[in-house]
């Protein structure tokens, strides 16, 4: 039997991470995918991976700002959840929807060019799944850290396909530029030196409990590396 040895935390993100999935199947089977199953699932998905995507750019930011270190642990988790809702997301838009008919995709393409802005932010989507991995981190060094910045782009890019998707600009599509403006803001040096220095001091007692060590004191089991 596999040992998982996850913390609140990450309990927490894998967890939450799959009910999307878990709701559409029960959705699906229950027949309460509105009247047009195939374009619900493909906004369902696609909504969901555009929030996991800024759930995983949130991770440093929390950081940062609050202190709570545990953060960097889902980064990579959150990031590869948005890149399995977004593959599930290109499988119904090709497959389920268009049968793989390459003519008609083509056509769709030349008529709604967000189409392509979904294609970009997807290949850097895959790129960076398939570079996550620690050997890869080794084997790029430096570059590693300059190709994982093209996150930044690929959420700019599909944040657009969004908006160009939507017959109306809805409070999701808002929320989440906003969001994404304060992260990138949080990435100038200033302003991350500015909130480095006001981390707050409950940040130490929240990340305790999000992975579940306990106290600092003399005796803790934990701490003590006689115990380990
Ligand atoms: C090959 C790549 C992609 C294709 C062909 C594609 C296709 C589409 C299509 C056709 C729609 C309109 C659905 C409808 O309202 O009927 C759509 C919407 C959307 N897509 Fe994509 N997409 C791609 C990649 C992505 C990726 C990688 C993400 C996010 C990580 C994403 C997020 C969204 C969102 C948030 C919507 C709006 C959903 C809504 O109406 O609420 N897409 N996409």
């Amino acid at each position: 039997m596999p040992k998982f040895k996850f913390n609140r935390l990450q309990w927490f993100v894998h967890i939450g991470s799959i009910i999307p999935f878990l709701v559409m199947l029960w959705d699906a089977f229950s027949n309460n995918l509105t009247v047009n199953p195939i374009q619900e699932i493909t906004q369902r998905t696609g909504r969901t991976a555009i929030i996991w995507l800024v759930f995983s750019l949130a991770c440093t930011p929390f950081n940062v700002i609050f202190g709570l270190r545990p953060f960097n642990q889902v980064r990579r988790p959150l990031g590869l959840y948005s890149a399995f809702y977004a593959t599930l997301h290109v499988i119904t838009f090709f497959v389920l929807d268009y049968g793989l008919n390459l003519k008609l995709i083509w056509q769709t393409i030349i008529e709604k060019p967000y189409i392509l802005l979904g294609v970009t932010g997807f290949v850097i989507l895959c790129i960076l799944t398939f570079t996550s991995t620690k050997k890869s981190m080794q084997k790029l060094g430096k570059k590693w850290h300059q190709l994982h910045r093209l996150v930044y782009l690929a959420a700019i890019i599909l944040l657009l396909h969004f908006f160009m998707a939507l017959k109306f600009i809805n409070a999701l599509a808002i929320t989440i530029a906003i969001i994404l403006v304060i992260l990138l803001l949080i990435r100038i040096p200033i302003i991350r030196k500015f909130f480095i220095k006001r981390q707050p001091a409950w940040s130490r007692t929240v990340n305790n409990y999000l992975t579940g060590r306990k106290k600092k004191t003399i005796n803790s089991k934990i701490d003590n590396p006689a115990f380990k």
